[in-house]
């Protein structure tokens, strides 16, 4: 199987010693606490699955502007996003401010119960200055009204910086008791099953029949043994489809349509940043970490609104120097079903299409007819997902009228 990136092998930071585990719990209640923002709880789940291997906890200042400018870290790993935690100075008590181990506590559930203890190095003021780079740089764009720059600007202005043990894995393994799984439980799923190659599709949405058929053109391009339909189960932005509708959507389809035993369908406990080109590349390292050969990344990858190019997701990766990333990136052009051929085909080889060739609708336009309850045509969705996705919005229509 495909090595995590930057070690030989898998260190998340979950502690799985559960006496060690009770004692830091036990550790944890009297150490100055903080309650963090919903991005870095997600981080340090992140970091507690192994997805984020080799980090060992939150960069520092010299770290993050590193990573910005150059999509690397100081000791030469690539890395494209900083991974900070970042709070108000406000927040600072002085016994905060002395602390070597801090208790992070998680913003996510009632009580909030300590999610992880953090090994303070350092605690830096973020200059508005270098918020502004580092914002423009993973973005590309400092626009407030761009979901990920509202969170990233609005967190504070101090990061705190150094490795964490992460206690628990928050709410996801109880939200989605099927469905969460770390980069270590997916690379034991794929030795269980015998696959040596592996791609990985990543989704914020359910599947319709361009993402199914673009899964399957990927698996046999690519010669994968399996499939991981790999699901964001952290924060999105409003409008996006709850995570449990999702996910019922895509195991429906994966059980009608797909060769059994041929996919595994998981998610990871990450919040969406929206941003684009360089969102692709974090995830593929999260699938590289999980044990993936191949990661898809189709047209606007990760992007929002018309921030980026449609294929900027897939160029990044030729900014990379060789061999910056073991994982491969099977690049996909737009995919929709041809009137012309009867199927589900990808732009690029049927040069001779024009647009009205193809089927497309647009998220809005399937969100409508959904709620209306119009049935979606058979070219674009699956009946017995939009089955699924119809009654999410009628139900959603019908509280908002209550
Ligand atoms: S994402 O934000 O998680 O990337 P989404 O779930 O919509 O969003 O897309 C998942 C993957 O499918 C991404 O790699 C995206 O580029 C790709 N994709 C989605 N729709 C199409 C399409 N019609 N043609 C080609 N690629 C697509």
């Amino acid at each position: 199987m495909i090595p995590p990136h930057g070690s030989s092998d898998l260190q998340p930071r979950f502690v799985a010693d559960p006496s060690r585990c009770a004692a830091l719990a036990v550790e944890a209640e009297r150490l100055p606490a903080i309650v963090v923002n919903s991005a870095a709880s997600s981080n340090a789940v992140m970091l507690g699955s192994g997805y984020f291997n080799p980090l060992a906890g939150f960069m520092n200042l010299t770290e993050s502007l590193s990573v910005a400018e150059r999509m690397s870290l100081p000791n030469h790993i690539a890395w494209p996003i900083p991974i900070v935690n970042i709070v108000r100075s406000a927040v600072l008590s002085p016994d905060l401010r002395r602390a070597t181990r801090i208790a992070l506590r998680d913003p996510n559930l009632p009580g909030n119960p300590v999610l992880a203890i953090q090994h303070v190095e350092a605690i830096e003021h973020l200059a508005s200055d270098q918020q502004a780079f580092l914002v423009e740089r993973i973005f590309r764009t400092a626009d407030p009204k761009h979901p990920g720059v509202a969170d990233f600007t609005s967190a504070g202005d101090t990061l705190i910086s150094g490795p964490i043990d992460v206690l628990n894995h928050s709410y996801f393994p109880a939200e989605f008791p099927d469905t969460f799984r770390t980069a270590v439980q997916l690379r034991e799923l794929f030795a269980e099953r015998g696959w040596k190659s592996v791609v990985a599709f990543q989704t914020r949405n359910p599947m319709h029949r361009a993402h199914e058929e673009l899964c399957k053109m990927a698996m046999s391009a690519t010669g994968a043994d399996g499939l991981l339909i790999h699901m964001v189960l952290g924060r999105l932005k409003p409008g996006d489809i709850p995570a449990a509708v999702r996910d019922a959507s895509i195991r429906k389809m994966v059980e009608l349509y797909f060769p059994p035993d041929s996919v595994a369908v998981a998610g990871y406990g990450f919040d969406m940043m929206y941003a684009g080109p360089r969102e692709a590349v974090l995830h593929a390292i999260i699938r590289q970490n999980a044990g993936c050969a191949f990661l898809i990344v189709g047209r606007d990858h990760a992007g929002v609104g018309s921030y980026y190019g449609p294929f900027d997701a897939q160029a990044i990766f030729d900014e990379l120097p060789p061999g910056a990333l073991a994982i491969r990136i099977f690049k996909a052009d737009h995919t929709a079903w041809s009137r012309k051929v009867g199927k589900v085909v990808m732009m690029r080889d049927y040069p001779d299409h024009k647009p009205e060739d193809y089927i497309n609708l647009s998220g809005t336009k399937v969100r409508e007819m959904l709620a209306a309850g119009q049935p979606l045509p058979l070219e674009f969705a699956r009946p017995e997902v939009a089955a699924i996705l119809m009654k999410h919005y009628q139900d959603e229509a019908r509280a908002a009228m209550a």
